[in-house]
């Protein structure tokens, strides 16, 4: 009995407690054992038989509740030890913000153009009927409106639906003998909502203007095709004759398909291309509604997202406004 005493007292852990319990107190422990004798033992020793074992079961069971107290305040005391915070302690492993894939790839465009010497400009969002469509030689109920979903407003704006009119702004706030290079980046609105639209979404406008003879459909496809390959790598690039008031001639331009490499996959709805921007050269109209003579000039528009989600390999075009930090963290 002083042995297990001992052996309880010396328990070097909960565990090691805990073995030493079911060993004399559990089912088949050997205090238990003992009370199962009782059966046999003649009835005017029961008594005495019982009262020793009851008092063994006793100090046992207070030797056990005594250390168990003891072993677990050591056992709290070393956890405490062990997590103990060290709030001089520099972490280096805080998780940061990071660029959003739309801004970063705005800045990338805008920092191509910059390096040619493109200026960079810009417009108010609320726009009135002059600037966003009639200057663009859209007049009042021409059909082409309708390609745009407008946001009107009560006071006759309008929630730009493209970054053209900033080509508007510009040509009108400076000289007419003053060379164009310019690219006007920013938020533009149309009512639509699917996997491929939202209703605020970015565009980067460019318009070059110089005198007639100075800027042709030539100049236009290089530079497109040379800032294609410099954010696509490299692809081919396809320009299909289309339409658009402000343009003449207008063209959508097309790359190979980055995912199949124009073999044609779900992405390029099997035909190899993806459309990326449309351009043209500037339609005389234009230049009329801002009172410019002689000059010729080229201009193109595309879809921020679009080229995001071409780069990154984005499937919904609704996931970059849902600041799920899950899609967001991947591009740290
Ligand atoms: N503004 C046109 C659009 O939003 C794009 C464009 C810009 C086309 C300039 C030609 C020239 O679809």
């Amino acid at each position: 009995m002083t042995q297990l005493i001992e052996k309880i007292n010396n328990a070097s852990s909960l565990e090691e407690l805990e073995n030493l319990r079911i060993e004399t107190l559990g089912k088949k422990g050997i205090l238990t054992l003992e009370f199962a004798k009782m059966k046999s033992i003649p009835n005017e020793e029961k008594k005495a038989f019982a009262q020793n074992l009851n008092e063994q079961k006793v100090k046992v069971t207070n030797a056990i509740e005594a250390k168990k107290v003891v072993l677990e305040k050591e056992a709290l005391n070393k956890k405490l030890e062990n997590e103990k915070i060290d709030v001089t302690r520099f972490n280096n492993e805080l998780s940061c913000g990071a660029t959003h894939p739309v801004v970063e790839t705005m800045d990338r465009i805008i920092t191509y153009f910059q390096n040619l010497n493109f200026a960079v400009e810009e417009g108010p969002l609320v726009e009135d009927d002059f600037h966003n469509f009639e200057a663009l030689n859209l007049p009042k109920y021409h059909p082409a409106r309708d390609m745009q979903d407008t946001f009107y407003n009560k006071d006759y704006t309008l929630l730009r639906t493209h970054t053209s009119p900033v080509q508007i702004r510009t040509m009108l706030k400076q000289d007419p003998n003053t060379p164009i290079r310019m690219i006007a980046p920013g938020t533009v609105f149309r009512r639509d909502f699917d996997i491929t639209h939202t209703p605020m979404f970015h565009q980067i406008e460019a318009l070059v203007v110089d005198d007639a003879d100075k800027v042709s459909f030539a100049n236009l496809k290089h530079v497109l095709v040379e800032f294609l390959q410099h954010m696509f790598g490299d692809v081919e690039v396809r320009f299909r004759p289309s339409f658009f008031p402000f343009t003449e001639p207008s063209a959508e331009v097309d790359i190979s398909c980055v995912f199949c490499k124009g073999e044609g996959c779900r992405v390029c709805s099997h035909t190899g291309w993806l459309e990326v921007l449309g351009c043209g050269v500037v339609d005389q109209n234009v230049f009329t509604a801002v009172g410019y003579k002689n000059k010729s000039g080229y201009a193109f528009g595309l879809g921020v997202e679009r080229f995001a989600m071409l780069i990154h390999n984005i499937g919904d075009l609704r996931s970059l406004f849902e600041s799920d930090t899950r899609l967001l963290g991947q591009f740290r």
